[in-house]
Formats: structure tokens, C-alpha cells, sequence
């Protein structure tokens, strides 16, 4: 809550006393539809972030808190950047935004920073819309002198964003798709990588539950250390609301303090899986009413409801 109210204040100490605006846009880029770039002016978080941090983001006093991946951080000019998918009312929101303007509030950065050292060979996998924040990991493995694989995956082939700069930061870059319009269909090739080579660890991020799921369940027959980011429903990002709770070894862990990345194998992923969907019929009106308010909205209304 102190962030909160602090990342809402002038900063006037910050490198010769510039007068910077906290939170003020100043890259906004499309990379995909609907998939949009954001790089704001934030010193205190663009001071101490690590990658696999996030933050959490409030569109107006009234809005919801969400969380975001941090994607990268220019701590010289003070800038934080997040890429993020328009999937609701307040990543819409916030997407609307344009360079100039001001984010409301934001906190962070929150969770743990992902564990980099020297591994070895690591293979770095980034789903849809977290191939952004999985570029910031790549870059850290590879600069602890890691050899890194990485594997970028979307829906379809207008929805990769990205690869010339995973290509320039990794040693290795495959690319997949659902739909096999680009590269390998599906994530079944990894097999072929895994049994090729010696993979030391396994990292990945992906909104969609399934995909690292899935990624978790081909990396286990090898025996790969696979820590995966999870996007459980977040509220205050610091611990006191419980609604990040997870299930991981049996063990009761909540994401946002505890997390958000842990070792895939020990996943509770069914219960992962319906927690994130206790909300939908929320987010559906939510989301309705944000779009059509003052027009025919109680009979969409109506419609979400069923
Ligand atoms: C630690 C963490 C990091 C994330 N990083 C990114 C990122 O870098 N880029 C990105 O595009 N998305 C990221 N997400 C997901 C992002 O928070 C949701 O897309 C966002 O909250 C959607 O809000 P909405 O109002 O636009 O959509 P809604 O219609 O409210 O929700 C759409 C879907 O987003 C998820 N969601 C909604 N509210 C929350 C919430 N408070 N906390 C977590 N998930 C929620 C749910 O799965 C929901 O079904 C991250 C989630 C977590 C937990
Ligand atoms: S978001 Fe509230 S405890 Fe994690």
C-alpha cells in the first residue's frame, strides 16, 4: 500500500533533481494484435528490479490491481518496461494509454527474482504474450554464461513477437507454433532437443496454464529441473489476501510472495487450473459492461449471464 501512495508522488530527487513524472508512458509499441509494448518512467522500480519480478498495475483509484511480468528495466533513465496481452478490462485500459500519459498506480517490484546463475545449458521457453518478459531472462542466463535454447510459441505466426531480439540474445532460437503456420507445431519437438543434448534447466512463462503444463510433463522423463512462472488471480501482490494460493509438493504457497516461479514438477496444476477460472463470469461482465455502458448493455448483460 506505501508503493501505492509513493509511486503516485512527483519524484524530484531522482538523478539531478529532474522533475520525472512517476509512472508517465514514454514507449508505447504494438507488437502483435492486441499484444502492446509499454516502457514507463518508474526510478524506484527500474532501481532494484530483477528478472521474474513483477508488478501490480491499478487503473484509476477504483480499478483492479493486476499483476505484470517486468520485461526489462533502463535503471539509468528510470524505465520499466512490460509487454502485456488486451485480454480484459484493464489491460484494454491500460492499453489505451498513449506515450505522454500517466499509468495510475503501481507497486513492485514484487516476487522473487528468478534464480540466475551458471547452470550450464539452459532452455528458456516464452508463450504468447510472456515472450516479452522471457527476453529479460534470456539475457541475464546468457550474461551468468549460460549457453541458452530458447523457444518462442504463439497461437499462430502473427501472434510471435520478439524474434530478432531472441535471436540476437540466444544461442539457439526454436520457434513453434499452435497451428504450425511458423516453425514446429506444438511442443512435442522438444523431445528431439532433450534427447540431443544435455539441458541443465528449463525455464518457462506462459499465461495459458495448459501450455506450461504441458512443457512440465514433457521435460519430466528427463529429469530437468523445469521452474515455471505462474499467473495465478493475484489481489494485493504481497501476501495478505490469499487469493494467489497454490498448491506446490503439498505444500500451501501463495504466488506472489512465495513465487511466482517454481518447480513446475510439483504442481498442482488441476487445482491451478480452476482457480484461475473462479472469477470468469466476473471478468465476462466486466469487461461487457466496459465496452457497451450506455449502449443496448442489459441485455449483453444478460447474455454473459447465461
Ligand atoms: C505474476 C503474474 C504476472 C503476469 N504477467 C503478465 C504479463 O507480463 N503480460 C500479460 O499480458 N499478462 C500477465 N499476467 C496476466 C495478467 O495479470 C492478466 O491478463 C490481467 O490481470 C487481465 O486483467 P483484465 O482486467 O484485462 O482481464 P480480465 O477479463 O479481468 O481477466 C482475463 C484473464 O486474466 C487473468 N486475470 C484477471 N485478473 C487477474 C489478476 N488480478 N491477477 C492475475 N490474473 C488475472 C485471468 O486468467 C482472467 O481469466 C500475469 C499474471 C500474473 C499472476
Ligand atoms: S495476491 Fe494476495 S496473497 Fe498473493
Amino acid at each position: 500500500m506505501l508503493r501505492l501512495i509513493c509511486s503516485r508522488v512527483r519524484c524530484r530527487s531522482w538523478k539531478e533533481d529532474r522533475d520525472v513524472n512517476m509512472n508517465r508512458i514514454v514507449v508505447k509499441k504494438e507488437l502483435a494484435a492486441k499484444i502492446k509494448l509499454i516502457e514507463f518512467e518508474n526510478p524506484d522500480v527500474a532501481s532494484k528490479a530483477k528478472p521474474g519480478q513483477f508488478v501490480v498495475i491499478q487503473m484509476g483509484d477504483k480499478g483492479e490491481r493486476f499483476p505484470l511480468t517486468i520485461g526489462g528495466i533502463d535503471p539509468d533513465k528510470g524505465v520499466v518496461r512490460v509487454i502485456f496481452n488486451e485480454v480484459g478490462k484493464s489491460s484494454r485500459r491500460l492499453g489505451a494509454l498513449g506515450e505522454g500519459e500517466e499509468i495510475g498506480n503501481v507497486a513492485g517490484p514484487l516476487g522473487n527474482p528468478t534464480e540466475i546463475e551458471r547452470f550450464g545449458t539452459v532452455l528458456c521457453f516464452g508463450g504468447g504474450v510472456m515472450t516479452g518478459p522471457m527476453a529479460y531472462e534470456v539475457a541475464a542466463f546468457k550474461k551468468a554464461g549460460n549457453r541458452v535454447v530458447t523457444v518462442i510459441g504463439a497461437r499462430n505466426k502473427e501472434l510471435l513477437i520478439l524474434k530478432d531480439e531472441m535471436n540476437a540474445l540466444s544461442d539457439k532460437l526454436y520457434i513453434s507454433t499452435d497451428d504450425g503456420s511458423e516453425g514446429y507445431k506444438g511442443l512435442d519437438f522438444l523431445r528431439d532437443i532433450f534427447e540431443g543434448e544435455k539441458v541443465d534447466r528449463v525455464i518457462g512463462m506462459s499465461v495459458a496454464t495448459a501450455t506450461l503444463r504441458t512443457l512440465c510433463e514433457l521435460t519430466r522423463p528427463y529429469g530437468v529441473k523445469t521452474i515455471v512462472s505462474l499467473s495465478a488471480i493475484m489481489l494485493d501482490g504481497t501476501g495478505m489476501c490469499g487469493v494467489c494460493r497454490v498448491l506446490v509438493g503439498g505444500q500451501t504457497k501463495f504466488t506472489c510472495v512465495d513465487g511466482p516461479e517454481f518447480d513446475g514438477h510439483l504442481v498442482d496444476w488441476d487445482l491451478l487450473e480452476s482457480r484461475k477460472r473462479i472469477y470468469s463470469h466476473e471478468e465476462r461482465v466486466s469487461a461487457l459492461l466496459d465496452e457497451h455502458v450506455g449502449k443496448d448493455c442489459a441485455s449483453r448483460f444478460q447474455q454473459a449471464r447465461k
